[in-house]
């Protein structure tokens, strides 16, 4: 049995890396969750959809029902897809076909990009943090920071040649649509539209394209264990291979991907802000026998320097501020020092309530 602690810290980049061609041939025991913490595909729920919100009203005279519908989504489900978003859909596309040449390159030409600290602005990695992590997930990953794009594109991959030029393009139109939707979450909580681009300060935005390569058996491991997003909203580009699962009414539910649809969910500092009314919830990712998996994740927020608290107009009497205030950067701290079988660190952020 191997151990799992530190697992082949004395192995070179290319051998960590899934995508190095062979990894991914048989499940190394570190990739092996234990009994009850697996996948239970038997147990999958597929009849039910989460909302499918259309924008395309959202700057004309209907923009209310709109909202409305992300109020609701955000209340009851917290994940839900949305289309007519404005995003080119030849440029979603050239951003899948980007990440996966990305990931078909040799594995030499991501090695110079591998690093285990989680801080490291940009960056290749494996699992979710390999010094912390009891399981290992099934996935290599490519992450960078896309805001301030200036202060950041220099650290970009430069192979593919095209990569730059393609995520330069896709990261500002999805920054354009998350201010949207930040505004429609913030008229959604009885805010001003540009309350939450207001409280994220300078706010942060970070890509990342999962590699989840066909695994031997899904049964055993996770593309990404079961978890909460850390930041303000998640965007997600999840390509036509299904494998995102949500947790609801403590089930797990399949989100089909809708062709050039995206997922949003709220995520934990949305939930903080709004004081529990809008909900970051678990999901996670599986993987399949058959086919390499892409995903494309936009991790929106606020600046490390932010102060984020419960919305004052939204405490009251009746509804006690649930969580404490905070430095964003100390929730993100608290992130960058956990493994995969922690799940979610919001609770150590919440005021305990005397009955
Ligand atoms: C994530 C995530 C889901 C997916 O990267 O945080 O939840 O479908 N990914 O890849
Ligand atoms: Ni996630």
């Amino acid at each position: 049995m191997t151990s799992t602690a530190h697992v082949g810290s004395n192995l070179n980049a290319v051998d960590k890396l899934m995508s190095n061609g062979h990894n991914h041939l048989h499940v190394q025991d570190k990739y092996v969750f234990p009994p009850g913490e697996r996948p239970d595909m038997s147990q999958v729920c597929h009849s039910y959809t989460f909302p499918v919100i259309d924008l395309k009203d959202f700057d004309g005279p209907h923009r209310i029902n709109v909202v409305d519908q992300i109020r609701r989504a955000c209340e009851e489900d917290g994940f839900f897809q949305i289309i007519k978003h404005g995003v080119p859909e030849t440029l979603m596309k050239s951003m899948m076909d980007i990440a996966k040449e990305f990931f078909e390159m040799p594995v030499e030409d991501r090695f110079c990009f591998y690093s285990e600290n989680p801080q490291q602005d940009a960056r290749v990695s494996t699992s979710f943090n390999v010094n912390k992590d009891e399981f290992f997930e099934w996935k290599d990953y490519l992450r960078h920071p896309c805001h301030p794009l200036e202060e950041f594109i220099n650290t970009w991959p430069q192979k593919p040649a095209l990569y730059r030029e393609v995520a330069e393009k896709y990261s500002k139109e999805i920054r354009v649509l998350v201010l949207r939707l930040l505004a429609a979450i913030s008229e959604a909580l009885e805010q001003d539209s540009d309350y939450l681009n207001a409280i994220f300060g300078k706010h942060s935005q970070t890509l990342h394209v999962n590699y989840y390569p066909a695994c031997p058996n899904p049964d055993l491991t996770f593309g990404v264990a079961p978890h909460s997003d850390t930041r303000g909203i998640t965007v997600l580009m999840q390509g036509d291979v299904s494998g995102l699962q949500v947790l609801k009414d403590e089930k797990w539910v399949a989100v089909e991907p809708i062709p050039n649809a995206f997922v949003v969910n709220v995520a934990d500092q949305i939930q903080v802000v709004s004081n529990g009314r809008f909900k970051s919830v678990m999901h996670r990712a599986i993987t399949n026998t058959s086919t390499a998996r892409i995903s494309i994740p936009t991790f929106y927020g606020p600046s490390l320097d932010t102060f984020i608290a419960p919305a004052a107009s939204i405490v009251d009497k009746e509804h006690p501020a649930l969580y404490r205030g905070y430095k964003f950067e100390e929730y993100m701290r608290a992130s960058w020092s956990k493994g995969v079988k922690v799940r979610s660190i919001l609770d150590r952020f919440k005021i305990e309530i005397s009955p």
